[in-house]
């Protein structure tokens, strides 16, 4: 007969590996941490895959406003293993996926028939810290910090049970992990947020993860040009397999791309996306609207402090500048729906996918991911 043993570690603390950022800009650490047990309304995972998003990388360099030590990456898929008090909306076994924006159903943003972005959210700024302002993980005896309400690598993690969302049982644990934010963020951003149009023109800025997702949103969407802006002509071909039908080099043109990006439209773009996080990018993406009705939505997260500067009389032409953040989507309640388009075929995230790596060769994918070698890297527990 076989008997499984399975520990049971429900109440108890687990010690495992994560990765922890101690300092602005040093290489993560791979260390053996404490996990407490989940407090009430609170939900420990064991995580089973996570990417590698720009934003982690933003926030292990510094550049956004958050707490050291702590344990990056918000991209996760995983299965619970157990539930604080009062935890209603999953139970162990689930699988589910971390959310970098909670849906608490309560606040100002939740009530509204359009906000997504939950005031219970920790990205804007990030304190690090649970709900009841306390951190569950403890590395040599000292406090970590969370991350954006998820804190991802690591293989067992702790988080409010407003910011998971549950899945449908079949998904592959593997890859759905990058619908917690790529895909949301950017194909959200194309499809539920810009609702780009059939034969439009679109020009997407930055073709990293989430702006390879934008792509394909758009070319979803119906849009007859999509020009790609990315100074990695590595990024290129994979675009093109994706929908470009143009690719821009910046650094290759004699003009701002603002400009050649008017001149092959004649009149600028219908949709334009940021996915990068810079000012200058940004604007770059405002200036290639058409100045009447083109939309220029902003996805990428800029560093903190970092200010945007535009031509103030230019304002009332009649373009619309939007900011969106997981494509506008209510996260628990529409998150879920997306790995099921994904389990009925009805969007393919595989090529976004270029490379899955154990956790534990964690430095090499960040080395993939800044010698502009991935779209998205995803490590396995
Ligand atoms: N001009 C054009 N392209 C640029 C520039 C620039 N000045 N700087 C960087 N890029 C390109 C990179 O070559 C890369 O292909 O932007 C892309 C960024 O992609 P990733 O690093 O893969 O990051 P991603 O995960 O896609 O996130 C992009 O969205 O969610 C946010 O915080 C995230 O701000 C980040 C952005
Ligand atoms: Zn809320």
């Amino acid at each position: 007969m076989e008997r499984k043993f399975i520990m049971d570690t429900s109440g108890k603390t687990i010690t495992c590996r994560a990765a922890i950022a101690w300092k602005t800009g040093s290489t993560l650490a791979i260390e053996e941490v404490q996990v407490d047990p989940p407090k009430a309304r609170e939900v420990r995972i064991k995580m089973i895959s996570t990417g590698i998003c720009g934003t982690d990388d933003h926030a292990v360099k510094g550049l956004l406003s958050i707490n050291f030590p702590f344990i990056p990456g918000h991209e996760g898929a995983g299965i619970v293993e157990s539930i604080g008090e009062g935890v209603s909306s999953v139970k162990p076994g689930d699988k589910v996926l971390t959310l970098a924006i909670p849906q608490c159903r309560e606040c100002s943003s939740c009530l509204h028939p359009k906000g997504n972005f939950c005031e219970k959210q920790d990205v804007l700024p990030s304190s690090g810290l649970m709900l009841d302002k306390t951190s569950r993980f403890t590395c040599k005896g000292k406090k970590i910090y969370h991350s954006f309400r998820a804190s991802t690598f690591t293989e067992y993690t702790v988080v409010p049970e407003i910011a998971v969302a549950k899945i449908d049982a079949a998904a592959p644990m593997d890859k759905v992990s990058i619908i917690s934010c790529e895909v949301p963020t950017g194909y959200g951003a194309a499809v539920n947020s810009a609702k780009v149009t059939r034969g439009s023109t679109c020009v997407v800025f930055g073709l990293g993860g989430v702006g390879s997702a934008i792509v394909m949103g758009c070319k979803a969407s119906g849009a007859s040009r999509i020009i790609g802006v990315d100074i990695n002509e590595e990024k290129f071909p994979r675009a093109r397999a994706l929908g470009v039908t143009d690719c821009l080099n910046p650094r290759n043109l004699k003009k701002p791309v603002q400009q050649v990006v008017m001149e092959m439209t004649r009149v600028g773009v219908d949709f334009a996306f940021e996915a990068i996080g810079l000012s200058d990018t940004m604007i770059a993406a405002w200036d290639s609207c058409h100045r009447s009705y083109g939309v220029c939505l902003m996805v990428g997260v800029a560093s903190s402090n970092s200010q945007l500067s535009l031509n103030a009389p230019d304002i009332i032409s009649g373009r619309t500048l939007k900011g969106v953040c997981l494509g506008d989507y209510k996260t628990r309640d529409c998150i879920p729906q997306l790995v099921t388009d994904y389990l009925q075929n009805k969007i393919n995230i595989d090529p976004l996918i270029t490379h899955q790596l154990p956790f534990d060769q964690l430095h090499k994918a960040f080395e993939l991911y800044h010698a502009g070698k991935t779209i998205r890297c995803i490590l396995l527990f």
